[in-house]
């Protein structure tokens, strides 16, 4: 039989001011709730059930049919949170249940794996994962005797001693499920908060002659929350310095990591530099040797070795090696470059492919096109990929130069070795090796500003006179 697995996603978070469910709150861009899944399917739990509440349908709509959900109506508390995943429980009465907060985003594999070993060790009907901090203020306080633990209090409830325990109630717990089903619905809602509380399960199994206790975890963070935006804040901050130390302790080099933030499943290769201001999210992997930013945004974008990317945004985008990048440039889905291209100040580049060795300096967009190797563009080059209604592909052939200012009217293709006249506007093929003019041929009317400027220039020189006299006179 497989073990159960609850995440408690129905609370809504009023002091994060928001209109979703608090879960869905993001710690370096994932929301708490993927967290805590990701943890939990690390750990090979993936028998998962997720009780929703507040504003549901976000969390349904996120999961996408990821996971089972179920709905908690009336948020009455942990407990009741539990109650609503009842079926669910009984569909595998026979095995353990872990049940996790879904605000709480650093519970990890070796807490979870962790506490089940010691929990069917020990055969006990409970184990609490619990931490010890300095500041306790906001959590449950888990109460200890001779045999284990007795209670978890929560902070409201709590008598003067009791405020003073310092090992707290992370929220993730092992139940034997059948222990869990026997008291669950025992629970009363008679405590300062009026809810039912799921920590109540411990006192009804010890009064059964069950076993309780805990795992303190190893991970200190393990039971952080977020239930306002300045927790929320701690939470992003530990997460972003955590991930920093990591790429440290690989050999990535950071003179400083002012706006630094890279996601957990971001990959760097040793010898990379990575400057201020640089955002990396997804699954974004970058090579050895690469000196990234400053200010350098990339999702889901895979880099070569040895790149130099400066100021550059790129997202689900594919970089070579030896790539030279920026500034200011901006790389949109489906973008491939090929190694040793070069992409220079103001380019966008988008669904394209750029060929090794290509050469796009400045001041360019490049849409749904398919370039060749050791392309050279001029300055201001534009692919003329839409036509209001549909979007066209053009082909550029190896070794083509693209003259400054040219418009590729696509579909259109200009073969290898061909040449654009600058400024033209190409709207047919162009064939191996050719030049393409299109543009007006120069029209030059000898003596025209003497026809129509005379008046001007006159009326101009006058004035200047004037001033000139007008400031002598003031001399003198
Ligand atoms: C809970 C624990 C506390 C522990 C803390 C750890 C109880 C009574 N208290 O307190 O001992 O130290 O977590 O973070 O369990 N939820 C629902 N439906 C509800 C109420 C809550 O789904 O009716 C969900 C919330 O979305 C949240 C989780 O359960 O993800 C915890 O709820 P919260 O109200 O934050 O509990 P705490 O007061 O923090
Ligand atoms: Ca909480």
């Amino acid at each position: 039989m497989k073990n159960s697995v609850i995440i408690l996603a129905g609370g809504q978070g009023k002091r994060m001011k928001i209109d979703k469910p608090k879960v869905l709150c993001e710690v370096l861009g994932q929301p708490m709730l993927e967290w805590v899944i990701k943890a939990c399917e690390s750990a090979g739990e993936t028998n998962i059930c997720i009780v929703r509440g507040f504003a549901g349908h976000f969390i349904t709509n996120y999961l996408n049919g990821r996971y089972p959900t179920v709905l908690q109506r009336d948020r009455l508390g942990t407990g009741h949170a539990v109650m609503q995943a009842v079926d669910f429980l009984r569909e595998n009465s026979d095995s353990n249940a872990l049940i996790l907060c879904g605000d709480a985003p650093f519970i990890d594999k070796e807490t979870i794996e962790g506490a089940l070993k010691l929990h069917t060790q020990k055969n006990r009907s409970v184990t609490v994962v619990t931490s010890v901090v300095d500041n306790p203020t906001g959590y449950g306080r888990i109460v200890r005797n001779e045999n284990g633990i007795s209670a978890i209090v929560e902070e409201k409830d709590c008598d003067d001693s009791q405020r003073n325990i310092r090992e707290i109630n992370s929220g993730c717990y092992w139940f034997k499920t059948k222990d869990l089903l026997d008291v669950l619905f025992e629970i009363t809602p008679d405590n300062a908060q009026g809810e039912y509380y799921l920590t109540d399960c411990i006192g009804l199994l010890i009064k059964r002659g069950k076993t309780a206790d805990a795992y303190i975890s190893e991970n200190e963070n393990v039971s952080l929350g977020a239930n306002d935006r300045k927790s929320l804040l701690r939470l992003n901050t530990i997460a972003r310095e955590k991930n920093i130390n990591k790429h440290l302790d690989n050999g990535i080099e950071f003179t400083c990591t002012d706006g630094v933030i890279i996601g957990n499943d971001v990959e760097i290769g040793a010898g990379s530099v990575i400057n201020a201001g640089c955002v990396l999210t997804g699954n974004t992997k970058i090579g050895n040797g690469c000196v990234v930013g400053p200010n350098t945004c990339l999702n889901d974008t895979v880099v070569g070795r040895d790149c130099i990317l400066n100021n550059v945004q790129a997202n689900q985008t594919e970089i070579g090696s030896g790539v030279k990048i920026g500034p200011w440039v901006n790389l949109r889905p489906g973008t491939k470059i090929a190694n040793n291209a070069k992409i220079g100040d103001f380019v966008e580049i988008k669904n394209s492919v750029i060929g090794d060795s290509t050469s796009v300096a400045h001041l360019t967009y490049i849409g749904d096109s398919d370039v060749g190797e050791n392309v050279n563009f001029g300055c201001g080059v534009v692919t003329v990929n839409y036509n209001g209604d549909k979007k066209f592909r053009t082909k550029i052939g190896d070794n083509a130069f693209i003259g400054c200012n040219t418009n590729l009217i696509a579909p259109v293709s200009v073969g290898s070795c061909a040449y654009t006249a600058a400024g033209s506007t190409i709207t047919k093929d162009i064939p191996d090796g050719a030049l393409a003019i299109e543009r007006g041929s120069a029209a030059i009317k000898e003596g025209y500003a003497d026809r129509m400027l005379k008046n001007r220039v006159e009326k101009f020189n006058a004035k200047k006179e004037q001033e000139a006299e007008k400031a002598k006179a003031e001399k003198e």
